[in-house]
């Protein structure tokens, strides 16, 4: 008797193991799976654009010599590219988010985005490598060299422009 109940008892609490590992297997699917709160996507869309803001910030002064809008600052620039370099890195941390189920939040982030990260992630890292090029055509003082970077600067941020962001309206 005292064998069998034994037995029971062992096996009582085999079942109640299993019980809680799957109850916590299953928390872990959730967790995985659930889409962030509204409150969450809306920071994570903020956060993105104001990388996105600085990005462009940094960037302006070059745009605007190649508009011929603006003269040739060597030193500028540098810092420019400098700045590109520095800030790019951050963008796959800031799209880390997924926020294709975000209801009323304005973004031109394209839902690619999160089926296609190491791509994205490939798209930044170009960003980074052009502001680098960028700061190094400017120490040689050669504009011939500086406009060739600052095309590869504008082409990397239209790379991914062009996959990941929904046209101006
Ligand atoms: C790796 C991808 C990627 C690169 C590289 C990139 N961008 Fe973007 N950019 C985006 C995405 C995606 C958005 C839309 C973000 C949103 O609305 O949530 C965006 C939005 C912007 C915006 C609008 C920000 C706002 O006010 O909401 C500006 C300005 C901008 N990018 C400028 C640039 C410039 C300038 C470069 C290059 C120096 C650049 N971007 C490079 C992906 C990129």
């Amino acid at each position: 008797m005292e064998g069998i109940e034994a037995m029971h008892s062992n096996t009582k609490s085999r079942l109640v193991t299993l019980g809680i590992v799957a109850l916590m297997a299953s928390r872990a699917l959730y967790a995985q799976d659930a889409v962030p709160p509204d409150a969450a996507m809306k920071k994570a869309v903020e956060t993105r654009q104001a990388v996105l803001k600085l990005i462009d910030w940094a960037w302006q002064p070059v745009a605007g010599w190649m508009r011929k809008k603006a003269p040739f600052d060597a030193v500028a620039f540098q810092k420019s590219g400098a700045r590109i370099e520095f800030i790019a890195p951050l963008l796959p941390e800031v799209f880390a988010t997924d926020t294709r189920q975000a209801a009323n939040v304005k973004t031109q982030a394209r839902e690619g985005i999160w089926s296609h990260m190491a791509d994205f992630k490939a798209k930044a890292d170009e960003l980074v490598k052009a502001g680098q090029a960028l700061s190094a055509a400017c120490k040689s003082g050669d504009q011939a060299a500086t406009m060739k970077a600052a095309r590869g600067v504008g082409k990397a941020c239209s790379a991914c422009h062009d996959s990941y962001k929904d046209k101006d309206i």
